[in-house]
């Protein structure tokens, strides 16, 4: 019943067949994210804090992996102007120092926030929070000018829930929504070259949140108000997990005609889950043609904020856990988690989302061999009940008696070359869930 050919799925087979044959090269993989990353044309980051830079094995883990720093903490107005016209940058300095000095590209996080805000912002009436705030991007972008590539000018100035309002802040409250474009406007002049980004959390799907930022942006191209780039923080777990329209809103905000960024991406987890779940983010970044680079929210577990949720791809051993197999594999480099080397038939899956409507999706898994060329594979797909499989092409899917988890082997399309790609497909009906379904290990013969 689940083999039933829509004409959806019909179509879908075709373009998957298309794709097989562009995805089917042999060039030489790259080894760390941050080249595998450059070789789709984007950036790998990882927040970094100064305080550990004097850690070797922090430093040469940064070091090797990746592209882009944000630092976590030093650029926050606390850190930066603590009191009235008082710029102090040395923490900040080490950080971009290090980035720069090691070739990397630096996010600034973040000029205008309602937290880590001291309180004499706060205490200020509305004139003069105008003129401190304008002060404010000034100084700090023009100590930097020239060394950021992209500013996080405003963060999270909307509220969560349904309501769409703005958060209230000392800005909001006292100079009301045109803050956020007055702060846009005097960051442009302070940096012209600096992508301007706005950064949020629960963000990261449609949702009452996400919709009210969409429309500020919307508003802000049409009115010529510089923006260029969309951050979503993207973090998650499993009471918020990455939702199923990720892509998909990803790519509305693209489609106003800006950058979109992962900013923030950390997943709480361990083991297959969450290198799924870290492998779904990154391909979803690479499905779509503007977003241009990731930043996981530190380096190791051992110093994350949320430590005791292990959501990053170093232990705190900085050993590289499955959850970065994932990612280097997504991104396209070599030594993935399910093998990929050794000269012993391998494979890796990958999940995106293909496409997505009210109450149902398209899901798209990319089966790529490892350095061996393979004649079969197989993989599970989990859905979370009450979702169901209406539709599959390009597999052969066998189901269990739960009717949740799909095996699936493949129809026509068993066998790979070494490195070379093929993809499966599947409508689900959400049946009021938005889950994102769970890809397991890749095996291969
Ligand atoms: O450095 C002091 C230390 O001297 C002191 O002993 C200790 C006692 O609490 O505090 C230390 O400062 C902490 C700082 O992190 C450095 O570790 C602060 O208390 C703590 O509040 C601060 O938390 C940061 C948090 O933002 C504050 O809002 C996290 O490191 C940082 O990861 C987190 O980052 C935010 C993004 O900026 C925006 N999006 C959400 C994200 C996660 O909350």
């Amino acid at each position: 019943m689940h083999l039933t050919s829509l004409l959806r799925a019909a179509t879908a087979g075709l373009l998957a067949a298309t794709a097989l044959t562009a995805a089917a090269h042999t060039a030489e993989a790259a080894d760390t994210l941050g080249s595998a990353a450059a070789g789709k044309g984007r950036y790998f980051g990882a927040a970094v804090s100064a305080s550990h830079l004097g850690e070797s094995a922090y430093a040469a883990t940064l070091d090797r992996e990746f592209t882009s720093a944000t630092p976590e903490n030093e650029m926050k107005w606390d850190a930066t102007e603590p009191a009235r016209d008082s710029f102090t940058f040395t923490s900040a300095d080490q950080v971009v120092d290090h980035a720069r000095g090691q070739g990397m590209s630096v996010r600034g996080h973040t000029l205008v926030w309602h937290s880590q805000l001291p309180s004499w912002v706060g205490s200020l009436a509305a004139a003069d929070l105008r003129t401190a705030m304008n002060n404010h991007i000034t100084q700090v972008m023009t100590h930097y000018k020239g060394e950021i590539h992209s500013w996080d000018v405003v963060n999270e100035a909307f509220q969560d829930g349904g309501s769409g309002a703005r958060r209230s802040s000392p800005f909001q409250d006292k100079l009301g929504d045109g803050f956020i474009e007055e702060a846009f406007r005097t960051a442009r002049a302070a940096d012209p070259a600096a992508k301007l980004c706005y950064n949020d959390y629960n963000t990261d799907g449609a949702n009452a949140k996400s919709n009210a930022v969409y429309a500020m942006v919307k508003d802000f191209k049409a009115r010529g108000v510089p923006i260029d780039c969309v951050g979503f923080q993207s973090h998650f777990n499993s009471a918020s997990p990455v939702p199923s329209d990720y892509q998909a809103n990803l790519q509305r905000f693209a489609d106003l005609g800006v950058d979109v960024q992962i900013t923030e991406l950390d997943i709480e987890g361990s083991g297959t889950a969450q290198a799924t779940a870290y492998g779904n983010v990154v391909g979803a970044c690479l499905a779509v043609s503007r977003c241009t680079g990731i930043t996981v929210w530190g380096v190791t577990d051992k110093y994350s904020w949320r430590s005791g949720g292990t959501p990053l791809l170093f232990d705190a051993n900085y050993a590289a856990k499955p959850a970065y197999d994932a990612v280097l594999t997504a991104l396209g480099g070599s030594g993935g988690g399910g093998g990929g080397g050794g000269g012993t038939a391998a494979c890796t899956a990958t999940y995106a989302t293909s496409a997505q409507w009210n109450d149902g999706y398209n899901g798209q898994v990319t089966i790529t061999a490892g350095t061996t060329a393979i004649s079969t594979w197989t993989t599970t797909v989990t859905l979370t009940s009450p979702q169901k499989v209406t539709a599959t092409w390009n597999s052969t899917p066998t189901w269990d008696t739960t009717g949740n988890v799909m095996t699936v082997r493949p129809s026509w399309n068993g066998s790979l070359a070494a490195g070379a790609s093929t993809t499966f497909g599947f409508t689900v009906a959400k049946n009021g869930s938005a889950a994102v379904p769970a890809v397991g290990a890749c095996t291969a013969s």
